[in-house]
């Protein structure tokens, strides 16, 4: 049979983003290559803040409807010094997340093999750091809403108004719960800030307690106050396993994962339309990097993790096992001082990390 072909729309963006993005096709398809049974087509956007520089605009007008034709989307990173970042950000990134439908951030957070993380000297076994943090991605504090008056005077005002609606707090509350209860552990941390913002975070409060009586006696759970769940991931990382939070905290807690589990440039993110009606959306939670970018010194880590839950997405079920092979692959190149790059304490550069993980695939995959 001919292999199921998965269209992929590749967004690499700026910076390392245009070498990660890369790196992850020349995996990806040295994946599909050992396997034979599926491949990718990729079509590849030029939407980037170089770009818009040029010509005065990211993305042209009917994006929505070309991202649409395609299975999946692999996003390596926008934002550059020469444009302020919430263009950057508001003229790609979240629209895509708002209008795809994406109102999942899940962020997986490991000790990789290899790895010295600051809490390294705690780790005692492999599980001690093993985190899901599940991103509210639609609304909250991202929603939007706000304006300014009198902006560039004395009297400047500015408000930014955090949105919090029921179908939307349920929905995270129900897709965090269910990804608690596929793990083994089972347990779940909510984390708010009720105490301070009493309206909008005691909302979520509420819904995440009814929600969580649908999952009595199957999910264990608890609730954080977000300063307090900043110490307890330092302090006892080992009680923690999926968390789940607002777009703002879960943004914040997500890179202090990242820096706990060793490097920002390991740490993969999935936007995901749970519906399936539009594609979902994978990419590193690094940016664009501008201190190293066209060096060819970028870890290339986080963009492959990213695309191994790419592949267990659009297999629906199928390509599980392939996903954990190709993570197998990338834990024995990180396992290995000579293929690690300079931010996790090696020097190799990307194409040679890049070369190891294809050279791993094949032999493990
Ligand atoms: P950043 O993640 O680009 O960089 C932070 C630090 O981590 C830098 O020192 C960088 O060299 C290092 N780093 C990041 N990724 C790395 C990798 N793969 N390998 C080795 N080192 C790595 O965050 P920063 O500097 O705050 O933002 C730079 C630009 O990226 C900004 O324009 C920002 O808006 C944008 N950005 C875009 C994101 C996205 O596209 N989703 C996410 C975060 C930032
Ligand atoms: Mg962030």
């Amino acid at each position: 049979p001919s292999p199921t072909v998965y269209k992929i729309a590749a967004i690499p963006g700026d910076g390392i983003g245009v070498d990660i993005t890369e790196a992850a096709e020349q995996v990806l398809d040295t994946l599909a290559a050992t396997n034979g049974t599926f491949k990718f087509e990729y079509t590849t956007f030029d939407w980037s803040s170089k770009a818009y520089k040029e010509r005065g605009w990211y993305m042209q007008d009917d994006w929505e409807a070309q991202l649409k034709k395609h299975d999946a989307i692999y996003f390596g990173a926008v934002g550059w010094p020469d444009v302020p970042d919430h263009i950057s950000l508001w003229s790609m990134i979240l629209p895509i997340r708002n209008t795809m439908n994406q109102y999942v951030n899940v962020r997986p957070t490991r000790i990789l093999k290899g790895t010295t993380a600051p809490l390294a000297q705690l780790q005692k076994t492999p599980s001690e750091l093993d985190w899901v943090i599940v991103r509210e991605n639609s609304e909250g504090e991202y929603a939007g809403q706000g304006g300014t008056t009198h902006a560039h005077g004395p009297n400047a005002i500015a408000t930014e108004v955090a949105i919090f609606t029921r179908v939307g707090i349920e929905r995270i509350m129900r897709f965090a719960f269910e990804t608690a209860k596929s793990r083994p552990r089972r347990k779940l941390t909510m984390v708010t800030k009720s105490n301070a913002q009493r309206h909008g975070m005691v909302l979520w409060d509420k819904v995440f307690y009814d929600v969580a009586k649908e999952y009595e006696g199957v999910v264990e759970f608890d609730k954080m106050l977000v300063d307090a769940m900043t110490v307890r991931m330092v302090n006892k990382p080992e009680s923690l396993d999926t968390i789940v939070a607002t777009n703002l905290h879960a943004d914040i807690l997500s890179d202090l994962a990242a820096a706990l589990a060793g490097s920002i440039g390991i740490a993969p993110s999935s936007n995901l339309d749970p519906t399936r009606s539009c594609p979902s959306m994978f990419e590193p939670i690094h940016g664009s990097a501008p201190d190293i970018a066209g060096k060819g010194i970028a870890n290339p880590i986080g963009a492959f993790w990213s695309a191994a839950e790419m592949v267990r997405w659009v297999g629906k079920g199928e390509l599980d096992a392939v996903a954990d092979q190709f993570m197998q692959a990338i834990e024995n190149v990180t396992g290995n001082p000579k293929t690690r790059t300079r931010d996790m304490g090696g020097s190799a550069g990307t194409t040679e990390v890049t070369e190891a993980v294809c050279r791993e695939i094949e032999r493990v995959c």
